[in-house]
């Protein structure tokens, strides 16, 4: 089975545990516990390509948000293939950061998949980025709460590692 190590990076609180926590267990907790360091979750998909059986264990790295930018001169990101970074509909400064995070990463690995994902609309469910925030990578609107949009989003990135390899 093909493996690929994917980066859940983003500010603070955004929503990166919570958005692993829904794709691997599909629950949900209100609570905020703040991940430390990192957490690593593997989960096997199927990802439903046409005329093959194509299943891929993404082994997921959650990030602490406190890292910011300094996460890039750490060794977390050493063999990604890819990278979901999140923000927070409901925090304007978090979707600064994400696109921060979201060039860092391209120039870093160049071609690599990235996915900017704006969480937590469940909130503010008619919350869209400029024009000019939606054109640096593929744009995708979640919400761990209910679930709204994360198993495509899992998938979407999926495929693409997978059109790469
Ligand atoms: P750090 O590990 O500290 O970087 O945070 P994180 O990005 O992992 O955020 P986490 O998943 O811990 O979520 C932070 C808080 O936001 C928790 O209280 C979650 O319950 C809440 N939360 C996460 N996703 C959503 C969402 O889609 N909608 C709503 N309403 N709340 C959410
Ligand atoms: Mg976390």
């Amino acid at each position: 089975m093909m493996s690929a190590k994917v980066m859940l990076l983003g500010d603070i609180g955004v929503g990166k545990s919570s958005l692993a926590r829904r794709f691997v267990f599909d629950r949900f907790e209100s609570d905020y516990k703040t991940t430390i360091g990192v957490d690593v979750l593997t989960h096997d998909v199927a990802l439903g390509l046409e005329g093959d059986n194509a299943t891929l264990r993404f082994v997921l790295w959650d990030t602490d948000g406190d890292f910011g930018m300094r996460i890039f001169e750490t060794v977390y990101l050493a063999g990604a293939s890819a990278a979901i970074v999140v923000a927070d509909a409901t925090r304007p400064a978090t979707v600064v950061k994400m696109s921060g995070l979201v060039a860092k990463f391209e120039e870093c690995f160049p071609g690599r998949p990235v996915s900017a994902i704006v969480n937590k609309i469940d909130l503010t469910p008619d919350f869209r980025l400029s024009e000019e925030a939606a054109s640096q990578a593929e744009v995708l609107y979640t919400s761990a709460k209910t679930g709204q949009g994360v198993e495509e989003m899992f998938l979407s990135i999926g495929r693409a590692i997978w059109r790469r390899a």
